[in-house]
């Protein structure tokens, strides 16, 4: 048998058994023994120097040729492999769309964000607009558009933070009351406005006590309002808020921004009237306060107390949270404890 049968022979033999490989590894055993340096091609290559030089150059192009056709058998059935095992992998892994899923927690509205929402809807219905202020005041707004100059003992109980001598973070929502009667345009109508926001005092926190804290304002400015205007209103209001069964009373107070000054109680929910621990046994709870516009205040915010007059209102948040559901601690809407906020999630 001469050398180009036999390289014919060794093409045929192991382009058979790339055929009948299955795997890479006996695949590359195939590439080492016909193409390595021990394989027979290699040899055949090196015992080109013991031929003539006619016969040389045609055996050697031979053998090349031989060699590139396996190498390119070789590399075809790799790929072919690979891809199969690729495949095989991919079959084996299946994704399970029936496995339930991580839960993950809804959150709630936190209670005070409730009863604001709450309280804002029933004003919305009313056709007042919400207003926001600022937490960050100025004096000027907090106090003396209020009617608390300087010198105003009344100040003392609203000692707060203050940024610098004229800055401070509001003690009440009473300045938006001044910030937006002196934008209001009365020649398109009347004024009806509340604004519900954070509120700062200089207080050591307790029970009962908070440096910070929510209140909402209301403001009615327009000509013929009364005090008959002011009980309608909050009537109608606490009734929605604690239950129509509800009453309400005025008792004479003091606020240097209104006058006549109210507070306004509300009957006892819980015991209906008949005295329990929540009215201390009066059958009443105090709820908020009002009055009706002061002359001065009107005046300072460029409105004729002649022509016009108005009601305004301020209620604590917290407050109103606490005695609905028997909280007895203000500390607890700011400490984040779940186990406290969960309670209120809207069923
Ligand atoms: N600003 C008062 C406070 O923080 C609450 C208040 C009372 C507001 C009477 C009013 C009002 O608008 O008429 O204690």
């Amino acid at each position: 048998m001469n050398l180009k049968e036999e390289l014919q022979n060794l093409r045929l033999r192991v382009s058979q058994q790339i055929k009948q490989v299955k795997t890479l590894k006996e695949l590359d055993d195939i590439r080492v023994e016909a193409l390595g340096k021990k394989g027979p091609i290699t040899q055949v290559l090196r015992g080109m120097k013991d031929l003539s030089a006619t016969k040389r150059p045609v055996v050697g192009a031979f053998a090349n040729e031989i060699r590139d056709i396996l190498a390119m058998q070789i590399e075809e059935k790799k790929q072919t492999l690979e891809r199969q095992a690729l495949n095989d992998a991919l079959a084996q892994e299946t994704l399970d769309v029936t496995l339930p899923g991580k839960k993950v927690k809804r959150g709630i509205r936190h209670i005070l964000s409730q009863i604001q929402e709450e309280i804002e809807d029933i004003f919305l219905s009313m056709g007042y607009k919400i207003v926001e202020g600022y937490e960050v005041e100025s004096d000027h707004y907090n106090f003396e558009r209020m009617n608390l100059p300087k010198s105003h003992p009344a100040r003392d109980m609203q000692d707060t933070f203050y940024i610098s001598e004229e800055i401070l973070l509001r003690t009440h929502t009473s300045p938006v009351q001044a910030r937006v009667m002196e934008k209001h345009d009365f020649t398109k109508g009347g004024l009806r406005m509340i604004s519900p926001g954070r509120v700062f005092r200089r207080d050591t926190d307790d029970a009962t006590h908070s440096h910070q804290f929510h209140q909402i304002e209301g403001l009615v400015i327009d000509k013929g309002i009364t005090m008959g205007d002011l009980k309608g209103t909050l009537e109608f209001v606490i009734k929605k808020i604690f239950g129509e069964k509800r009453q309400i009373r005025l008792r004479p107070s003091f606020f240097p921004f209104t006058e006549p000054s109210v507070e306004v109680d509300v009957s006892c929910f819980k015991c209906e009237g008949k005295g329990c621990n929540i009215c201390k046994y009066t059958g009443w709870i105090e709820i908020l306060g009002a009055g009706m516009v002061h002359p001065k205040v009107l005046k300072m915010s460029g409105i004729d107390p002649k022509v016009y007059a108005g009601f305004a209102f301020g209620l604590g948040q917290e407050r109103i949270a606490m005695l609905r559901f028997s909280i007895n601690d203000i500390r607890y809407f700011y400490t984040n404890d779940m186990r406290f906020l969960r309670q209120f999630a809207r069923l």
